[in-house]
């Protein structure tokens, strides 16, 4: 029996960090053995962005050096980079055609990118009429570029040319995933064919990992500006844990914990003994607890589990005939089936040779 197969891909925006690692890289590395996994560097949906060339560039071997530290076996795990793979692109135009202007606009992740390139805030009143006419809007110079409006269609291409099973993503994906098993029932079921399986998401059980930032609220993010890099280096890491925003303290004992409090201990959780949580959380209870230790001992819990990570991501980094040979292998992989389906995909749709 072959094995189900998996994919999944994180853009190349940065450096991966807390959050990346315990919901999505430390995954990855737990499905290597038992499906066919595919892990992929999206560089043509960071492009939906307008990065940097340079910037682009390292990010997109930094993610690769990440993927590989953070435990990625390439004789087991296909690694590649999307753009190596053009029958992507190709699969991309195609299937556009099957794809709608108005489900890509109210798409919550456009309206959210779109709103940024247009430099609005968010109204709740606001209705998709007044949204669209911003977007079209004639009343400024700043433009949404149409690459944004059809990332999910790049999205669904990605999965739906490898012919994925399961999709390992957090939440805010969910509904590109969603969009993608649309595509996939509308290509079926226009031309009358059974081309493409629905893609699910991968439930691990349990329940979901949201690791929180350090500012107090909310979870860790990029664009919040409170990450824990995975290459921070520990000077800088414990400086960032040790000004990480917190409360006054508990006045009685059993207090609640407050918000910051509760995302400190939430990290000591993933990264700690529960013993060692135990004891912060008793002092909580009987207010001794002296939040100074607790980051003191949070940065040093951190850094055990970073510290080999970032060796080994520098490591990789200073081998590029190493980086170059891991791509090369696969992209030949994920380039065997992407072109089947892509042969299949212009037969189905009629674009057939002489
Ligand atoms: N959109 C995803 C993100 O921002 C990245 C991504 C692109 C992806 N293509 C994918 C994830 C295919 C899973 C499968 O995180």
């Amino acid at each position: 029996m072959s094995k189900d197969i998996v994919l999944s891909g994180i853009r190349a925006t940065g450096n991966l960090h807390l959050g990346n690692y315990y919901g999505a890289l430390s995954k990855f590395v737990k499905m290597q053995d038992d499906y066919d996994c595919l892990y992929f560097i999206a560089d043509l949906h960071a492009l939906t962005t307008n990065p940097d060339p340079d910037a682009l560039h390292a990010n997109v071997k930094n993610i690769v050096a990440e993927y590989l530290a953070a435990g990625i076996d390439p004789t087991k795990a296909t690694i590649f980079v999307q753009s190596d793979v053009p029958e992507i692109s190709e699969m991309y135009l195609l299937l556009n055609m099957h794809v709608g202007i108005g489900e890509l606009m109210r798409t919550a992740s456009f309206k959210d990118k779109a709103r940024k390139a247009l430099g609005l805030t968010a109204k709740a009143d606001e209705s998709d009429e007044q949204f669209e006419h911003e977007i079209i809007g004639a009343e400024t110079n700043k433009r949404v570029n149409a690459g944004l409006l059809t990332y999910p269609t790049l999205m669904a291409v990605d999965i739906l040319i490898q012919k994925a099973k399961y999709v390992p993503v957090g939440k805010d994906q969910l509904q590109h995933l969603e969009l993608t098993r649309r595509f996939a029932r509308r290509f079926n079921s226009f031309y009358g064919v059974d081309e493409f399986p629905e893609p699910e998401s991968f439930d691990f059980g349990g329940k979901p990992v949201k690791v929180p930032g350090l500012d107090g609220s909310g979870k860790m993010g990029k664009s919040e500006g409170n990450c824990i890099y995975l290459v921070d280096e520990p000077k800088a890491l414990t400086k960032k844990v040790m000004r990480a925003v917190t409360d006054e303290g508990p006045k009685e004992p059993n207090s609640p914990v407050s918000e910051p409090i509760a995302n400190l201990f939430t990290l000591l959780e993933l990264t700690s003994s529960p013993e060692i949580v135990k004891q912060y959380r008793d002092a909580y209870a009987d207010c001794s607890i002296r939040y100074g230790d607790l980051k003191k001992q949070l940065a040093a819990d951190i850094l055990k589990v970073t510290t080999p990570i970032r060796e080994h991501i520098n490591e990789i980094l200073a081998d590029e005939e190493y980086i170059r040979r891991v791509l090369q292998q696969g992209a030949e992989r994920a380039r065997e089936r992407a072109a089947k389906t892509l042969a299949e995909v212009r037969q189905i749709m009629g674009i057939r040779k002489f």
